[in-house]
């Protein structure tokens, strides 16, 4: 999809639909809107009037212009009311108007941004808006085979015009634009590895996409099961030697000249979560190919790095396995002992993710980086916590915390903070070795589960975001997020990698 920014008014955009986005409150229509209307004689108002039309967010009333000007059809849209716009409720929007256009049969729009924003609220909003366009166009095809009814009425998205008259801003919205190409590039990245069927995305079509991403300013290194040994990552070795795919371990890193901060990012790479010999129910497995959704998400994000030119050094670590039950599966009752000789009593193989953890986790630590953030597809405790929309942030650190809420915001994905309750760092010690991998069934899984890694960490300041719900959508409660990966996590770890 191409957006491009256009130095004119709306009603001379070339484009088949015309959108005039509208807030609350004022009754009678002003700006482009009034020369629309106009134009139409009167067929505009009368329409909003007799279809009580109100500018609530999301609402719209679409017509023909009947050759009465350039476009084929007008949309009317609204945004709600104008004191509440935020970036987020932007890019709904974007998701909209995709919605709208498609429905309208039309290939390109035009719209403008309200025209009493200042200069600093046009660029934020217009790369929302961009944002939400980029995200929400998206589409899984790949497999789409011949069955599928060709819809010949189907149209697509393809150009979208944004008109902004004042010469300074429209130059600026031209930056706006192509960062939200290069955040929803990447997210729509991190969406298509997640929805790839778990027999195609295995541990080694990981490695493979990783070192795609290998470039100038992009190195990859990867470990194979003998360096893995080597290194003492039995921890993660134990839970891939249920499945015939081989683990692989993979370091991305980006070192920008002049950079002052080392951030590591660990993503939970379990290609497949059959649960392993602690076997999950059919309708617990269905989904469960969404459970590499955290180095999805680092993977993404190294997509985007060097071409925001982000000027923090950023290393991106994932062990890759498939949790499976084969035949020489780890047992509930193993004790393993992880890469910092921590020993792990395995009592649920279905708790798999934080035995792979422990020793990403040990492994980014042997990179020095001021700070570590996890993204994983951890517990579903966290989406009885949380819900499907909301992941769960835990941390040692209140800074690193806070930074990560206010990305969360601005990313518009959500994020929460669950407490680091002492008293539960009990609960995931073993009788007979350190740790054991599940907390007892006394409720507060997610937290358990973050003490369960929190050792891992010694002294660096971490966070770890539990993205067991946001990481994937079957009910598409958004419009910018359609069905399948979701690609959570990229946008806010640019977003908080960009102000640090
Ligand atoms: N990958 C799952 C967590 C998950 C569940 C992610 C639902 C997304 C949606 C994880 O490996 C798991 O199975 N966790 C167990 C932990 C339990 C055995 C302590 C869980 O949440 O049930
Ligand atoms: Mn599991
Ligand atoms: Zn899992």
């Amino acid at each position: 999809m191409q957006i491009d920014i256009l130095q004119k008014d709306l009603t001379r955009a070339p484009a088949e639909l015309l959108v005039l986005l509208v807030s609350l409150g004022g009754s009678k229509l002003t700006g482009d809107a009034a020369l629309v209307d106009a134009a139409l004689d009167g067929a505009l108002s009368r329409s909003m009037l007799e279809d009580g039309f109100e500018a609530k967010a999301g609402h719209h009333l679409v017509l023909p212009t009947m050759g009465k000007l350039k476009a084929r059809k007008i949309a009317v849209v609204g945004l709600g009311e104008r004191k509440r716009s935020t970036p987020d409720q932007m890019r709904r929007i974007g998701g909209c108007l995709v919605k709208i256009a498609q429905q309208a049969k039309v290939e390109s729009l035009a719209c403008r941004l309200p025209s009493d924003l200042s200069p600093r609220e046009s660029k934020t909003f217009a790369q929302a808006l961009a944002e939400g366009l980029f995200l929400s166009v998206y589409r899984f095809h790949t497999y789409h085979g011949t069955q599928r009814k060709k819809d010949t009425s189907h149209r697509e998205l393809k150009s979208v015009v944004l008109c902004e008259p004042r010469a300074a801003v429209a130059k600026q919205l031209k930056d706006s634009v192509s960062m939200a190409r290069i955040m929803g590039e990447a997210t729509n990245y991190a969406r298509d590895l997640v929805n790839l069927a778990p027999s195609d995305m295995t541990p080694s079509r990981m490695a493979e996409e990783a070192r795609k991403l290998a470039s100038s300013s992009v190195k990859i290194a990867t470990l194979d099961v003998a360096k893995m040994e080597a290194l003492g990552m039995r921890a993660a070795l134990a839970v891939a030697r249920g499945s015939r795919h081989e683990a692989v371990g993979i370091h991305l890193s980006y070192e920008p000249r002049g950079a002052k901060k080392r951030v590591a990012v660990v993503g939970k790479a379990v290609t497949f979560d059959s649960g392993g010999l602690s076997l999950k129910p059919a309708d617990k497995m269905m989904t469960m190919k969404l459970d590499m959704a955290g180095a999805a998400a680092v993977l993404g994000l190294f997509k985007a790095l060097s071409e925001m030119k982000i000027p923090v050094e950023v290393h991106g670590i994932f062990l890759a396995v498939e949790n499976m039950p084969g035949g020489d599966a780890y047992r509930p009752g193993d004790v393993v002992t992880a890469m910092d000789g921590t020993t792990i009593e395995v009592l649920n193989t279905d708790a798999e993710g934080r035995v792979t953890l422990a020793d990403a986790l040990t492994y980014a630590k042997t990179f020095e980086p001021d700070m570590l953030i996890d993204l994983a597809t951890l517990t579903g405790a966290c989406i009885v916590a949380l819900g499907e929309d909301v992941a769960g942030i835990m941390s040692n650190d209140h800074r690193l915390t806070r930074r990560l809420l206010s990305a969360s915001e601005e990313a518009g994905e959500p994020l929460w903070e669950l407490p680091m309750y002492e008293p539960y760092a009990e609960l995931v010690r073993s009788k007979i070795a350190d740790l054991k991998n599940i907390g007892g069934g006394a409720g507060g899984g997610a937290i358990t589960a973050a003490f369960f890694l929190k050792p891992f960490v010694g002294s660096t300041p971490w966070a770890h975001l539990d993205i067991a719900g946001p990481s994937y959508t079957e009910r598409e409660t958004r419009p910018d997020q359609p069905y399948g990966g979701s690609g959570y996590g990229v946008r806010l770890l640019l977003r908080f990698l960009q102000r640090l």
